[in-house]
C-alpha cells in the first residue's frame, strides 16, 4: 500500500506533457473488438485502469502488447463473450465492452458492475438501448446475460446523455443491420474520439460532439492505428496544483477548447491564463479570490471530475464557493479529509460550500476515489507542514506518474510502499 508525502508550501514552476485521456482509451481499447485486426493506440497513458481494460482484452482472447505510449490490440484472435466478476470488479466502467462484444459475437456474459465510490452508478440506460436495438438481457445472480441473434439499428433516445451509454450504443451499433439514431446523447470529447477511431476503422459514424450521434452499421474490419486526444481532466488537475501553490505552469499537449469552463472558473479566481492552440500557461501567483457557483453539468458544462480538483483550489481562496454536483450522487467523499487539513466546508445533499480559510495544514489523510485523491494532492501542495496521502491507488487510476511531475516541477513529494 503506497503512500505519497508531500511537504507543502512551494510554488511549482515548470513545464507538464498532458497524457492521452482515460476516457479515451478505455473505450477504444473495446472498440478495437470491433476491427477483427490489428489496432496500434498511440499516446496511451500508463495507467492502471488500462491495465485492467488489457487483462479483459487478454481473457477475451486477444493479444496486447505495450512499447512505451503504444498498445498494440490484435482482436483477430476473439474467443470468449464473458467478463468474470474479478476483472469487472476491477474497473467499473468496463461495462463499455458490453456493446462491443455484442457486436462481434451477438453474446456477452458480464458480471453487474454494481455500486462504486461515487454512489450508485446504474447501467438501465445501456441495457434498455441493448433492448430496443434486439437483445435478450437477463439480469440473475449478479450477472447480465445478454443475447441478440441479430441487433437492429433504431431510434434511442437517452434519458440522460450518458456517457458509457452513449459508448455502448456506438459500439453496439457498428455491425447490425440498419441505422442506429442516438438523440440525447453525451457530447463530451471523449465520445468524438471513439467515433474518430470508429470512422478509421470504416465504419459509418456521424454527429460525435452533438446529441444525435447517427451510425450504421457495417462489416468493415482491418489494420488500424489511432492517437487518442490529451486528457482534459489531468490538465485542469495540473492547473489546479499551480493554482494551490501559486505557481506557474505551462501545459502542452492539450485541447484548451476541451476544458473552457475550468480554465474562466480558474480566471475569476484570480489566475492568469493564456492558451496557444495546444498550450495553456496559468500564473496564480496573486491571491484567489472566491468564484460564482461552480454547478457540475454533462460537456461542455463544468466537468465533474474537475470538480475535487477545483475546490480544493478554492479552499484558501477569499470568500466563499458554493459547489452543486449534479452528475454524482456521492462526489464529496474527499470534503472529510480536505477537513483535516483545516478546511472549513459545509455539505448539504448536492451542494458544498467552501469558506476560504487562510491557510490549510498539513495531515496525514486517505485517498477514497481517483478525482477526490487527485484533490488531496492539490490541497497538500498548497498546505503548510507535510501531508501523507494514503490510498494511492486510486489516484494511479487515471494519472501518469504524477508524483514524477510534480516532482519535476518543484514539489516535495514522495512517493515509497
Ligand atoms: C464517464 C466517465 C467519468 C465521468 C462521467 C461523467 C469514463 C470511463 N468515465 O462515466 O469519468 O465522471 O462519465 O462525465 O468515461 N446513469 C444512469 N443510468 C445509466 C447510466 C448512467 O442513471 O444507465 C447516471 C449515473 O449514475 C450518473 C450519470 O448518469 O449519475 C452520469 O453517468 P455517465 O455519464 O454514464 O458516466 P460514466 O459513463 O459512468
Amino acid at each position: 500500500m503506497s503512500i505519497i508525502r508531500i511537504d507543502g508550501g512551494r510554488r511549482l514552476y515548470g513545464t507538464v506533457s498532458v497524457h492521452g485521456a482515460k476516457n479515451s482509451v478505455l473505450p477504444i481499447m473495446a472498440a478495437a473488438l470491433l476491427a477483427c485486426g490489428e489496432t496500434v493506440i498511440h499516446n496511451c497513458p500508463n495507467l492502471s485502469d488500462v491495465d485492467a481494460a488489457t487483462r479483459i482484452l487478454v481473457h477475451l482472447g486477444c493479444i496486447v502488447n505495450r512499447e512505451g505510449a503504444k498498445v498494440y490490440v490484435d482482436s483477430k484472435t476473439l474467443t470468449r463473450s464473458d467478463i468474470p466478476h474479478e476483472l469487472m470488479r476491477e474497473m467499473r466502467s468496463s461495462v463499455i465492452f458490453l456493446g462491443a462484444i455484442m457486436a462481434r459475437l451477438g453474446e456477452a456474459v458480464l458480471s453487474l458492475p454494481g455500486g462504486c465510490e461515487l454512489g450508485p452508478r446504474p447501467i438501465d440506460l445501456h441495457l434498455s438501448a441493448l433492448r430496443a436495438m434486439g437483445a435478450e438481457i437477463d439480469e440473475e445472480g449478479g450477472n447480465i446475460v445478454c443475447k441478440a441473434k441479430s441487433l437492429k439499428g433504431c431510434r434511442i433516445n437517452l434519458a440522460f446523455p450518458s456517457v458509457g451509454a452513449t459508448e455502448n450504443v456506438m459500439l453496439a451499433a457498428a455491425k447490425c443491420a440498419g441505422t442506429t439514431i442516438i438523440t440525447n446523447a453525451a457530447c463530451e470529447p471523449e465520445i468524438w474520439d471513439l467515433q474518430s477511431y470508429m470512422r478509421r476503422l470504416g465504419i459509418k459514424v456521424h454527429g460525435a460532439g452533438t446529441s444525435i450521434i447517427t451510425i450504421e452499421g457495417c462489416g468493415q474490419k482491418g489494420n488500424t492505428e489511432h492517437w487518442v486526444i490529451p486528457d482534459r481532466i489531468v490538465a485542469a488537475t495540473y492547473m489546479a496544483c499551480a493554482a494551490s501553490s501559486g505557481g506557474m505552469i505551462e501545459l502542452t499537449n492539450v485541447y484548451p477548447g476541451h476544458i473552457l469552463a475550468v480554465t474562466e472558473t480558474l480566471e475569476e479566481m484570480g489566475c492568469e491564463i493564456k492558451t496557444g492552440s495546444d498550450t495553456i500557461l496559468i500564473n496564480a501567483d496573486k491571491p484567489r479570490k472566491a468564484v460564482k457557483p461552480i454547478i457540475t453539468k454533462p460537456y461542455p458544462g463544468f466537468p465533474t471530475d474537475a470538480q475535487p480538483p477545483v475546490m480544493a483550489a478554492s479552499l484558501t481562496a477569499d470568500g466563499t464557493t458554493v459547489f452543486v454536483e449534479n452528475i454524482f450522487e456521492n462526489r464529496y467523499r474527499h470534503v472529510a479529509e480536505l477537513r483535516r487539513m483545516g478546511a472549513d466546508i459545509k455539505t448539504e445533499g448536492r451542494v458544498a460550500i467552501v469558506s476560504g480559510v487562510k491557510k490549510l495544514h498539513g495531515a496525514p489523510i486517505t485517498s477514497t476515489d481517483l478525482r477526490g485523491g487527485a484533490s488531496l494532492l492539490v490541497a497538500a501542495l498548497g498546505a503548510e507542514g507535510i501531508t501523507e496521502i494514503s490510498g494511492v491507488a486510486h489516484i494511479d487510476r487515471g494519472y501518469d506518474d504524477i508524483t514524477g511531475v510534480l516532482e519535476s516541477l518543484g514539489a516535495d513529494i514522495l512517493k515509497f510502499d
